[in-house]
């Protein structure tokens, strides 16, 4: 089979690998779509945790079970599904186990004609959406649908800033508020993807570049109760200028900066509430599935690209220019 390999001296290259064999409780997914996420560019890099190459990348993906292994249901056998895209979250909601790992490194992701993987890790595709609809879902959607339910807990009426709206996870966020009936607030370097966010239903943005967006924002909202946080600010003091008093800081991301500083007592004194994230539980997937399905919500899909010319999607990925989530057809 076909996959794209991210070699030992960092290269990418389409190579040609052998399909997996399959365990009792696994089963083959021909994949018919992937899609990217800022992770790769981070392990292209050389920038993620326990690196280990050579690795096919890739942790969205959509596909047809087409073998399955000796314990696993024949009623399986050519069914359409999406993949859970991480291993072993365990059984905990608060948070994973420590071995909890995402798909495509340290193991064989979905950038390839077939994956193998757990019957644990598969659910049925949603018929209301297309292969590549399907394949943007994984990751960011996930990572959003945890950050706004479990964490920040947002509520109908509650205003929630988005940053960086260009992001793949930021646009489910998105959707998702405005499927919760939440208003909507945005950061972005772009005036476009304000307005185009603003098309989609958020209330107003403002431009992160500009070093006033904090009073910006402040101006044109009413306080703020819950932050989407790709890229939390190097001095989160100037969250207060807009965060009402017991306000949640969700943060999943790290795009402009990997180290922040606080007036910690400014942080206590309004009970403000500074959360990690990461993905979420299969559980989660599941419900974030019925909730889309119910919502009739699609993914946000920037541009999509074939299987041959994936590093053309790497690129456009790195560009950041995108609105939404690059898909690959395979
Ligand atoms: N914790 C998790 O489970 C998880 C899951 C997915 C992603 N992530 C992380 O979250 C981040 C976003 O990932 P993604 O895949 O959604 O991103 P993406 O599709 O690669 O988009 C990145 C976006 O980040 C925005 N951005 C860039 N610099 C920024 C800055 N200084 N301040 C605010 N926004 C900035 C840009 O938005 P504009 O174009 O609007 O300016 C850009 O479009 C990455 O760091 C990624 O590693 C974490």
């Amino acid at each position: 089979m076909k996959a794209l390999v991210l070699q030992n001296d960092k290269s990418l290259e389409v190579i040609e690998q052998d399909i997996p064999q399959l365990n009792a409780q696994e089963v083959l997914v021909s994949i018919k779509a992937s899609a990217l996420n800022h992770r790769e560019l981070w392990i292209a890099k050389g920038m993620y945790p326990g690196m280990q190459l050579p690795c096919i990348l890739g942790a969205d993906g959509a596909g047809i079970i087409t073998k399955i292994g000796s314990e696993v249901e024949a009623s399986f056998m050519d069914k359409e599904v999406i993949i859970y895209p991480a291993y072993d979250w365990g059984e905990n909601e608060d948070a994973p186990k420590k071995s909890f790992r995402v798909l495509g490194m340290p193991d064989p992701g979905t950038m390839a004609e077939y994956i193998k993987v757990p019957i644990s890790s598969i659910h049925a595709k949603p018929s209301y959406l297309s292969w590549e609809e399907a394949a943007a879902l994984p990751v960011a959607y996930l990572t959003a649908w945890r950050a706004l339910t479990k964490h920040g807990k947002l509520q109908k009426d509650q205003s929630i800033l988005i940053t960086g709206i260009g992001g793949g996870v930021a646009q489910a966020g998105l959707a998702f508020a405005k499927a919760m009936e939440a208003k909507v607030y945005v950061t972005s370097s772009s005036e476009d993807k304000i307005a185009q966010a603003k098309e989609r239903g958020a209330t107003a943005g403002v431009n992160y570049k500009d070093e006033e967006w904090h009073l910006q924002l402040k101006e044109r909202s009413d306080g703020i109760d819950m932050v989407l946080d790709s890229s939390p600010s190097e001095n989160l003091d100037n969250y207060f200028k807009f965060m009402k008093y017991g306000g949640k800081i969700v943060a999943y991301g790290s795009t402009g900066s990997r180290k922040t500083t606080i007036n910690i007592s400014k942080f206590f004194l309004r009970h403000i509430q500074f959360i990690g994230t990461a993905m979420g539980s299969p559980r989660e997937f599941q419900a974030m599935l019925d909730f889309m399905e119910l919502n009739n919500i699609k993914p946000s899909i920037d541009s999509s690209y074939d299987f041959l010319n994936i590093k053309e999607a790497f690129a456009a990925l790195a560009s950041g220019n995108q609105l939404g989530k690059i898909v690959i057809r395979h």
